[in-house]
């Protein structure tokens, strides 16, 4: 297993520019599976997850590739299985059920279970899907789901779900009749899954709102995409730039798609400037504690609340970071703690003092967002860290050393 080794303290200074985001690309990998033929991914990122899925859909049948592009042809399609293995180690993988259904009638994809940042159940995925007709039955720890045709149904979530909302809008793609979504997600990963859709030939209206409407079509054809960027890993570094009082530029983002991160770390004191493609971020002042509560798009995004902790362990008073999407999601608290931090946790809210410094200790990764909080504290910690166990990143930053290298960090892998 790898660990990064980080030297902190050295203001980061430079360009980095921004990878096609991962959690638009699986939802249109498995997108590929509505449509036989050879379907093209411009600008996917190269990450583990990325691999998960394709070793899924090879599993399925199909034959991926992924050098510049990513193709996925889905022409020959002959196991209508998510095995445990592939579940259990990315949840998304759920994404093939509701394409599955969709274009077989059929699917037996295993339950994720729990992980790391809470129960992350899929009753909602099921829900919709029975309303649409299908019928699900649990065994051994897989959903065994079979249906006729969809059906077009009225379907309501109590809560927001990003890959409910994809899941079903995949299922309804391809259904007989007008399927509505309310209280669908927002998010940009949703309209970008809706867009390729509809290149394929899909109807579909109110993406980027809170219901979407989808009449289904009897068939769809493969095409070519580009994937967005993604907004994480952008305010990831946004973050990496105000922690070390650095100055970044970051090419091929989109800004717009991270108003509210933006924001927050202006309030915080950063200084950004926003241009069509790329963001100039700054810091040079004391770090302002300002608070923050996670909630759907276009709100706070829990996929940056680790890293906005991060920051705020050294802003210059009291900052409140409630979590209201995951029920614990702050496993990287006691590690943050390690190096330095004083954070007070109760419940699903965390009272974080700012310090006046970081200081370098060894510490372990414990899930995505919390491996990439761990490395911006050891940017900025005094002293050597050691980030334990982060495969857990390579799941979802690409080549996040190699980025940080070029603008100054002192990092490098080594064998654990
Ligand atoms: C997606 C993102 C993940 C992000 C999350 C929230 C992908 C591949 N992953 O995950 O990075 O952190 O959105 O923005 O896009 N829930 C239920 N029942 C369900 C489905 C969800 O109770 O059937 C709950 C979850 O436990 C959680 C909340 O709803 O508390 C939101 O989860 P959801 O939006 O579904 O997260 P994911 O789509 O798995």
């Amino acid at each position: 297993m790898d660990k990064l080794v980080i030297e902190g303290g050295i203001p980061l200074e430079g360009e980095v520019t921004i990878s096609g985001a991962k959690n638009a690309t699986l939802p249109l990998m498995a997108a590929a599976l509505l449509a036989a033929g050879k379907h093209t991914f411009e600008n996917a990122p190269k990450l583990r997850d990325i691999r998960t899925m394709q070793k899924l859909l090879t599993h399925m049948g199909a034959a991926c590739e992924h050098n510049d592009l990513l193709h996925i042809d889905t022409s020959d399609i002959h196991t209508l299985e998510a095995p445990y293995d592939l579940v259990k180690t990315m949840r998304a993988s759920v994404l093939v059920l509701g394409p599955m259904l969709a274009r077989y009638q059929r699917a037996r994809v295993s339950l994720p279970g729990g992980c790391a940042i809470g129960a992350r159940p899929i009753d909602l995925h099921l829900m919709g899907l029975e309303r649409m007709g299908v019928e699900v039955e649990l065994q051994h720890g897989y959903v065994l789901a079979r249906a006729n045709r969809l059906k077009g149904a009225s379907i309501s979530f109590d809560q927001v779900t990003v890959t409910g909302t994809e899941n079903l809008m995949m299922a309804a793609a391809l259904a007989d009749g007008i399927t509505t979504l309310k209280n669908a997600a927002r998010e940009p990963e949703v309209v970008a899954l809706a867009e390729y859709l509809r290149l394929m030939g899909a109807r579909i209206e109110g993406d980027g709102t809170d219901v979407i409407t989808i009449e289904g079509v009897e068939e769809l054809s493969p095409g070519r995409i580009r994937v967005i960027p993604d907004r994480i890993e952008a305010g990831t570094y946004l973050v990496a730039a105000g922690i070390t009082g650095g100055r970044l530029k970051l090419n091929a983002c989109q800004p717009t798609h991270l108003e509210a991160v933006i924001r927050k770390l202006e309030a915080a004191g950063l200084s950004i400037t926003p241009e069509q493609d790329s963001l100039l971020v700054s810091s040079n002042g004391p770090l302002q504690s300002v608070d923050v509560k996670t909630s759907p798009y276009p709100a706070f995004p829990t996929d940056m609340q680790a890293q906005f902790m991060s920051l705020m362990t050294l802003g210059n008073g009291v900052s409140v970071i409630i979590e209201q999407i995951f029920e614990n999601r702050f496993m990287h608290v006691l590690e943050l703690k390690r190096l330095g931090a004083d954070i007070e946790l109760d419940g699903r809210t965390a009272v974080v003092r700012g310090v006046k410094k970081l200081s370098g200790a060894p510490v372990m990764a414990t899930d995505l967002r919390a491996s990439a909080c761990l490395v911006l504290g050891a940017l900025a910690a005094e002293g050597i860290t050691e980030v334990n166990r982060i495969y857990h990143l390579d799941r979802g930053y690409e080549a996040m050393e190699k980025k940080l290298a070029a603008v100054g960090a002192r990092i490098r892998r080594e064998k654990e």
